[in-house]
């Protein structure tokens, strides 16, 4: 569409490949009128900060880092956010100069801007959230702050008790505890595992879910829909797949590098009629 591009932005990660984040900031790129070039670059582990680095030295303006450089990310920033400091992982980069890299978390107001958008989510409600990995990291902070109470449920108990201690100053945050179960109804469920599977859904009584429980899943992938089948069994009335996050967070990249916030409703449509996944929020 545009005769040149003066400065390049790129998602880093591995795998990329089944990324949406390209057709999502050309999108973008589109409604703004701005030149934007966007593409992503699937990287290993030990190329990752050469890469990034010389990326910058050329045209690279600002990077999007997913699974699972966001720690290396961090680590490479000379700047943070706020919020980017209080997760220890960056998802944004923005290059200042051949010295200074900002980093940010945008997987925070992602979040909170979908569960928003879809009516999940009101201040005081508890939260029960599936998983304690770097995802999980990445929302915490603004579902906090929002005023909701969070309860952590992981396969592996030392994780959820690293993130206890790292957000419990940020407010109401517990692990999940067997004697919780037949006290209490949560008003969301969030599914931030890579693998949710029949292991976990042993662990959730029925007794946790009412009928207004919310569910929602942070992923998006085809492949990757036990969750959401999960909650059709059930008979979930109200539940989401992880698509709406996915262009919010990319949102508020465009934000940090661009000073501006597009439009994001009309992609988040389009993106899940391709996918054929819509949540059940939206068919009614
Ligand atoms: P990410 O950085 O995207 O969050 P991650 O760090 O690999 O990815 O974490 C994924 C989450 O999914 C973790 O909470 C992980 O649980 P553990 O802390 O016990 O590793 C969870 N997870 C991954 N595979 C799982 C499986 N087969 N069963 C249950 N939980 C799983």
């Amino acid at each position: 569409m545009f005769k040149y591009q003066k400065y390049n932005y790129a998602l880093f990660g591995n795998p990329v490949h089944y990324s949406k984040s390209p057709v999502i900031h050309s999108l973008f790129a589109q409604q703004t009128g701005i030149l934007h070039s966007y593409t992503s670059i699937n990287v290993s582990l030990k190329d990752f900060y050469p890469i990034l680095y010389n990326f910058f030295q050329k045209n690279g303006k600002g990077a999007n880092i997913t699974v699972p450089f966001k720690q290396e990310a961090y680590a490479f920033c000379t700047e943070l956010t706020q919020r980017a400091k209080i997760a220890k992982s960056v998802n944004t980069i923005q290059k200042i100069d051949d010295k200074h890299f900002l980093g940010d978390n945008t997987d925070g107001i992602g979040l909170l801007s979908d569960l928003i958008r879809l009516d999940f989510i009101k201040k005081k409600y508890s939260i029960l959230i599936l998983g304690a990995g770097g995802a999980v990291k990445g929302i915490l902070f603004s579902l906090l702050s929002f005023g909701c109470s969070v309860f952590i449920l992981n396969r592996t108990i030392e994780n959820s008790k690293k993130i206890i201690i790292q957000f419990q100053k940020y407010g109401n945050i517990k692990i999940f505890d067997r004697s919780l179960l037949d006290i209490k109804h949560f008003d969301l469920i969030i599914n931030a595992t890579s693998n949710f599977n029949q292991e976990q859904v042993n662990a959730i009584s029925l007794s946790l879910i009412s009928p207004k429980t919310f569910f929602y899943d942070m992923n998006y992938q085809k492949n990757n829909v036990f969750f959401i089948d999960w909650c059709i069994k059930i008979g979930a009335n109200f539940f989401s797949n992880g698509i709406g996050m996915l262009v919010f967070q990319a949102a508020h990249s465009f934000l940090l590098w661009h000073k501006i916030l597009p439009e994001t409703d009309y992609i988040i449509q389009f993106l899940n009629k391709e996918k054929n996944i819509l949540s059940k929020q939206e068919r009614v």
